[in-house]
């Protein structure tokens, strides 16, 4: 039997929960900081792996809204990374034709890093080949919360009837409103849980859990992941035909 082209069986969106920075710094006798580093660098070879494999949406998990949990040192690593990583790539996601968006709530972070969020997101909103959404302090039960509050104003203001709300109403005031669904969701590190992350959105995504450690994720594990989705067979509650 030929192969099939890729492209027609790729899943047009991926999320990615970049796990395991810390155990990987940790193996190596580093701080966790290390890991961290080395994961961000293995984002670009994720991303512009997308084109060739068919994903035109990738979303990444950078940030959980239980993540303020750890040590000041590390979160502050982490949002000096954050900033770091977005003045060292824009010209390059730019270039690529990587689109860039923030999901999240952007009131605990600091002004200057959402200055450069909201400064990249303007820079790259010309671009269509890749629509990267970088999740930075991301919960999913947040993201509802703060959704229902905006849904419960526009009732309360008359512009929305109790009435009207049903499954295609709430997700438009879903940080991910402007989004597809995810079709595929990988965690990295071997953790077989979905730790706070889309929740609303991954009702129906296949998920694939893997051992490596997110800075050890080579864009040819990421091709295989992807070609593994290919073979799947989703049926949506549906009896296979
Ligand atoms: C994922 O790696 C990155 C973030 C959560 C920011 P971890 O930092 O969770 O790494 P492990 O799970 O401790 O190895
Ligand atoms: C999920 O990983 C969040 C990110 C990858 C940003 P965690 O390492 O925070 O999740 P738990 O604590 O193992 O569930
Ligand atoms: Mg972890």
């Amino acid at each position: 039997m030929a192969a099939k082209d890729t492209k027609d069986i790729s899943p047009e969106h991926v999320a990615i929960i970049m796990d395991g920075n810390g155990r990987w710094a940790t193996a190596r006798g580093r701080p966790r900081l290390f890991g961290h580093q080395a994961g961000a660098r293995r984002v670009r070879e994720i991303v512009e792996a997308c084109p060739e494999l068919g994903v035109r949406y990738l979303t990444i998990f950078a940030f959980s809204t239980e993540n303020w949990k750890r040590t000041q040192t590390e979160v502050a690593g982490l949002m000096a990374l954050f900033r770091r990583y977005i003045e060292k790539e824009a010209k390059r996601l730019l270039k690529h034709g990587v689109r860039v968006r923030f999901i999240g709530d952007r009131l605990r972070l600091d002004a200057k890093l959402v200055k450069l969020m909201d400064d990249l997101e303007v820079l790259t909103s010309h671009n269509d080949l890749v629509h990267l959404t970088i999740a930075l302090n991301y919960g999913g039960r947040d993201e509802v919360a703060r959704a229902t509050k905006r849904l419960a104003r526009d009732v309360a203001s008359g512009k929305l009837s109790p009435d009207d709300v049903d499954e295609e109403t709430l997700p438009r005031y879903l940080d991910t409103c402007l989004l597809p669904d995810p079709d595929l969701v990988i965690r990295t590190s071997g953790e077989a849980r979905i730790s706070n992350f889309l929740l609303w959105q991954s009702a129906y995504s296949e998920y694939e859990f893997i051992d490596t450690l997110w800075p050890d994720f080579t864009a040819e594990i990421f091709a295989q992941t992807i070609g593994r989705f290919g073979l799947r067979e989703r049926r949506y509650g549906a009896v296979a035909v």
